[in-house]
């Protein structure tokens, strides 16, 4: 497409002359958006660019791995995994406002980088630069939800715009900022990325921090990460990938409800599927999935994940709902 081969272009010669002989860093979240970033970024200045992987412990299943494995394999990019889980369950202890889990999630992430920096830095420093600037996968739809455009009120603080710190010592690249998922997702094309990395439903920085409704421990995380495995697995096997924008699955952990299983009374979590189709997530509208599907996820869910006992579909477009529910 020579729309996308002209942003890549562009993008290109951009990054190179703004960074010079200068680092490069770049968190990747496992997403669509960091990984399109570090391959421009990559694509520009190459092994100047360093990516960090922090897992901090709000992941999906299989989600590390497949960063490490899968989208080095095909990059080539130099990358640092971080273990921070326990940092990040930490920081998040007592804590169930949404907004104050959005900010405690940003700024430890913000904190674990400079950690990595200081880290590379001796190694850095050893080639006669220092790291100087970051790469943010930041969209266009972020930028104005997170009242950076003009007019614009405050909804959520996402974590890559609002959740930064003010003392943040790097210079930002955001090689994304104008753009929308879908030409996002072309660029990532472009750039030869596995379709399994391209392809990939948006996720949200804060993980699964901002899916358990309630305080995050890691039995609710444990729980939330099984429930969404499984929504997700049947999804796919249903040919619905393309269909769905994403399926936020949202445990909510403080609420409880009866039912029966067996012989025996229950007293389980529900499990919110929150399916939307969009455009750019600036508006949805919850997906039409075809009842045998979400009988399937119901009985798979209730069945394999013990402490769930029912499952309950979101019909809210958004407006008014937002996507998530935190
Ligand atoms: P909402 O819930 O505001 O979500 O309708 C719109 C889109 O943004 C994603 N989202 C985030 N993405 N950092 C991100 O990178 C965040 O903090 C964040 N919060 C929401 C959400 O998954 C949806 O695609």
């Amino acid at each position: 497409d020579w729309r996308t081969g002209n942003v890549i272009d562009e993008q290109v010669a951009r990054i190179r002359e703004q960074v010079g002989d200068a680092k490069v860093i770049c968190g990747l979240s496992g997403g669509v958006d960091s990984a399109v970033a570090a391959a421009l970024v990559h694509a520009a200045v190459g092994d100047q660019l360093v990516c960090v992987f922090v897992d901090h412990g709000l992941l999906r299943q299989d989600e590390r791995r497949q960063v490490e494995e899968d989208y080095v394999a095909s990059t080539g990019v130099r990358l640092v995994t971080v273990d921070a889980r326990e940092r990040f369950l930490g920081a998040l202890a007592g804590v169930s406002d949404p907004e104050q889990k959005r900010k405690i999630i940003g700024r430890e992430f913000i904190r674990v980088f400079e950690q990595a920096e200081r880290d590379l830095a001796a190694e850095a420093a050893a080639d006669g630069e220092p790291i100087r600037w970051l790469v943010q996968g930041t969209l266009y739809p972020d930028v104005v939800e997170s009242g950076g455009g003009a007019g614009t009120a405050n909804i959520k603080s996402h974590h890559n715009v609002g959740g930064l710190p003010d003392d943040l010592q790097f210079q930002l690249i955001e090689p994304l900022r104008a753009l929308f998922k879908d030409e996002v997702r072309a660029i990532g094309r472009e750039l030869g990325l596995p379709e399994v990395i391209v392809g990939r439903q948006p996720f949200p920085g804060p993980g699964l921090g901002i899916r358990i409704i309630g305080e995050v421990t890691q039995e609710r995380l444990d729980i939330l990460r099984r429930a969404d495995a499984i929504a997700r697995e049947e999804l796919t096997a249903a040919g619905l990938d393309q269909e769905i924008w994403q399926c936020p699955v949202v445990l909510l952990a403080d609420v409880r409800s009866v039912g029966v299983q067996g012989d025996g009374r229950t007293y389980g979590h529900p499990i919110v599927l929150r399916p939307v189709s969009s455009e750019d997530a600036m508006t949805a509208d919850w997906t039409r999935l075809p009842y045998d599907v979400l009988a399937r996820i119901s009985n798979r869910i209730t069945n394999e994940v013990e402490e769930v006992n029912r499952v309950v579909l979101d019909v809210t477009s958004k407006p008014p709902g937002t996507i998530e529910w935190e």
